[in-house]
């Protein structure tokens, strides 16, 4: 396996990437980076947000929307940012309408969520885009949008018995409340079944690895391990295929540590990079470094994205040899004399005063 992600960029007719993971390890960055990793090898890329607090206009330092934007400096990278939940100010305001969709998500429950993600879909897959990146909320709420396609074909079954069985029933209550004609239960079933086509297709494409591949984004904890690991299985139950593991905040060894803080971390990181390696070795696990600053912006999203591509080469000179204990005397005695120097400094300012 490769320890970066080139492996989808190779992947021509991947169409839905996902990514996601736990709450702030990262997986906004991560899809940004991916979709402009993704936009030099394909024709168009459009990133989308189904976090209802959207990070992308941050992540990308622009405002985005609920339709498709292009992304500055970009001419094929389009971003937009939808709310999973139903717009409520969006539906009609009938009187008896409310009662109706309420009674709607009592019967099939998560039926307004997964109508207006389908929605979403339906007009994603007219657009045409050669691949959609979807940068996910934490991850249960992830995990309950890919059911959304089996929930709505549930729902519209359900719909269907129901209408079958009580005829004009449903109809006659809905007119009886005053429902105009245009929002009635014959709309909406309609409406329900203009939408069967496109979730059964994005139900099929999902669960096509050729397709679909979801992307887990985590940092080397015990609490992300445990929820990377549920999150595969989940993913698994689900066919949805998975062999990507990006494990971003990681501190390199790079410069010869002294911080004792900074030491435990590694340490402690070192052993949950272990139990990566060990659980997935069939996965493609990328290390991401844990940077001083904030990745804010295209330019900072752009230099990040190099250590997407290519593997962290760890630090040339082997642990416990005589040249790295060189290293690390000569790094301690530039810190002793910068310490003196500034010690110098304050006392001689002290002398004056
Ligand atoms: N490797 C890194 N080094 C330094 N800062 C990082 C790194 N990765 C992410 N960040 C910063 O950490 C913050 C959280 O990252 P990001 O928004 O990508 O996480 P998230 O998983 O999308 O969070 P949320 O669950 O809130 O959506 C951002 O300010 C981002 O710039
Ligand atoms: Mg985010």
């Amino acid at each position: 396996m490769e320890s970066s992600v080139r492996n989808i960029l190779e992947q021509e007719e991947l169409k839905w990437v996902f990514v996601g993971g736990k709450g702030g390890v990262g997986k906004t960055t991560c899809s940004s980076v991916l979709s402009i990793l993704l936009s030099r090898v394909r024709s168009s890329v459009l990133i989308i947000s189904t976090d209802p607090a959207h990070n992308l206009s941050d992540a990308f330092q622009q405002r985005f929307t609920k339709s498709p934007t292009l992304v500055h400096g970009f001419s094929n990278l389009y971003a937009m940012e939808v709310d999973p939940n139903v717009e409520k100010d969006e539906l009609p305001n009938v009187e008896g309408m409310d009662s109706f969709i309420s009674e709607l998500t009592n019967a099939i429950p998560g039926i307004d969520e997964a109508m207006s993600f389908a929605e979403m879909l339906k007009l994603v897959q007219t657009m045409d885009y050669s691949v959609i990146v979807f940068d996910t909320a934490p991850t249960g709420h992830t995990l309950r949008l890919l059911q959304f396609p089996s929930t709505l074909e549930k729902g519209l079954a359900k719909m269907m018995s129901l209408k079958n069985k009580f005829g004009g029933l449903i109809n006659q209550v809905t007119r009886m409340f005053g429902v105009d004609e245009e929002f009635g239960e014959d709309a909406i079933l309609g409406k329900l079944e203009g939408m069967k086509d496109v979730i059964e297709q994005v139900n099929r494409q999902f669960r096509n690895p050729d397709l679909t591949t979801f992307v887990c984004v985590c940092i080397p904890e015990f609490l992300s391990l445990y929820e990377t690991e549920r999150l595969v299985q989940e993913l698994a139950k689900f066919e949805i295929d998975t062999h990507n593991i990006i494990i971003n905040q990681v501190l390199f060894d790079e410069e010869d540590v002294e911080s004792k803080l900074l030491k435990a971390r590694m340490k402690m990181q070192k052993k949950y990079l272990d139990q990566f390696y060990m659980l997935y070795e069939d996965f493609n696990i990328t290390l991401l470094p844990l940077l001083p600053e904030e990745v804010c912006g295209v330019e900072a999203l752009k230099k990040f994205s190099a250590h997407v591509l290519t593997p962290y080469q760890p630090s040339t000179t082997p642990k416990g040899t005589v040249e790295e204990l060189v290293k690390r005397i000569s790094t301690l005695r530039l810190q002793l004399k910068e310490a003196e120097t500034e010690l110098e400094r304050l006392r001689k300012g002290k002398d004056k005063i």
